[in-house]
């Protein structure tokens, strides 16, 4: 078969490493998916893929997102826009434990299948349990005609472009932007105003270039990911919005540096995990600058009262006081929005540790990119 990608997409272009070369592209990437998808006079997003008209979208009272890895992580990100910007109850679930639990399925709900590939197999056999019951399943897929954009009745194509590297980075940072497009629409045949449209495409729009001044931290965080290198094992926690994200982040750490990186719920810590914290676990917190900042504040406190290090990923105004917490700052966005800036970081810190400590970034020992077997 034949592979429709031109020469110029699989140069490194001057990269060490494939995943660095698709963190850098992010802001370019970002660009593609949401080039001719915000309608400014009316606060929404154009999304005709998706097949579904006002009403049948007004039609949904429930909302299943299904992804596997990465892909389902970043499909808690989308649950929660979705619930915040629709009020709609919207939740992910591992595709590889949906379909082997006789799900039940809902003609009142829109399932949503998140793949980079297109191929992964738990995924698209989700897929065919939910068409099979007559559920209707739209895709937030990046590689265009495959198996799973073509199962499902329509979707938003991701237009990350080629990925490379096993561990996704830009392909993630478009499937959130995309499940921004999808809150956008549903909310906006709901009770999201054309003002808070609004809000939300303006801060779309400004990913791009918060994206970039992320990267140009990449030398300090390249520094703080020598530290927590050094850990045999880490914390990632955070809360609501944040929680996907240090998820996410435990899981770049696990696939690319081989560390052992357990994401928690910061306000779970202390029934349980806290007991574990001492001065060989350190703990990378994020602390957005949000409602629930007092509160994570608090919980990083007791982390340090431990002896436990932390590294905080937070915004400019979050005032650490007298805490001597080492800080990756990103800019603010919209709030339901942040996860989105949140991650980037992580991505960097993640490929830094796995660059101190001298392992095959792009192919990661025991995975594939795409998993087409059970
Ligand atoms: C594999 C990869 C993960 C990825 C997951 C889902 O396990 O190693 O990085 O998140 O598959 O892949 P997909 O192509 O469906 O997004």
């Amino acid at each position: 078969t034949e592979i429709d990608i031109d020469a110029e997409d699989l140069d490194l272009g001057g990269y060490p490493h494939y995943m660095a070369k698709e963190i850098q592209e992010q802001p370019e990437s970002v660009e593609r998916i949401i080039r001719g998808r915000l309608d400014d006079r009316f606060g929404v997003a154009r999304l005709d893929g998706l097949n579904l008209t006002p009403r049948e979208l007004r039609g949904f009272s429930r909302v299943k997102i299904l992804g596997c890895g990465s892909a389902y992580y970043v499909g808690q990100v989308g649950a929660t826009m979705i619930e915040e910007l629709a009020r709609i109850p919207a939740d992910a679930e591992a595709a590889s434990e949906f379909r082997y639990r006789n799900p039940i399925i809902e003609a009142d709900t829109l399932y949503i299948a998140v793949s980079q590939s297109g191929e992964t197999i738990d995924t698209a056999f989700a897929v065919e349990e939910i068409k099979r019951k007559g559920g209707r399943v739209v895709g937030l897929v990046n590689v265009v005609g495959s198996t799973i954009a073509r199962a499902c009745d329509g979707g938003v194509y991701l237009h990350a472009g080629p990925e490379i590297a096993v561990a996704s980075t830009k392909a993630l940072t478009n499937m959130a932007v995309g499940f921004a497009l999808i809150a956008l629409t549903l909310g906006r045949v709901r009770d999201l105003s054309n003002a808070d449209g609004q809000r939300i495409i303006d801060a779309i729009r400004a990913l791009p270039g918060q994206i970039k001044s992320i990267l140009d931290f990449e030398p300090e965080i390249a520094e703080h990911a020598k530290t927590v290198a050094v850990a045999k094992s880490l914390f990632f926690v955070g809360r609501v919005r944040g929680y996907p994200v240090a998820r996410e982040g435990a899981q770049k750490f696990k696939e690319i540096s081989y560390r052992h990186a357990e994401a928690y719920q910061t306000s779970e810590l202390k029934h349980g995990p806290l007991a574990l914290i001492d001065e060989a676990l350190p703990t990378v917190a994020v602390v957005p600058s949000d409602e629930l900042t007092g509160r994570n504040l608090a919980a990083v406190q007791q982390i340090k009262a431990r002896g436990g290090a932390v590294l905080a990923v937070t915004h400019e105004n979050v005032d650490f006081g007298e805490l001597d917490v080492p800080r990756i700052v990103v800019p603010k966005t919209e709030p339901e929005l942040d996860p989105i800036l949140l991650t980037i970081p992580l991505q960097l810190l993640a490929y830094h540790a796995a660059l101190t400590l001298g392992y095959d970034i792009d192919k990661p020992r025991n995975l594939a990119k795409s998993v087409t077997v059970e």
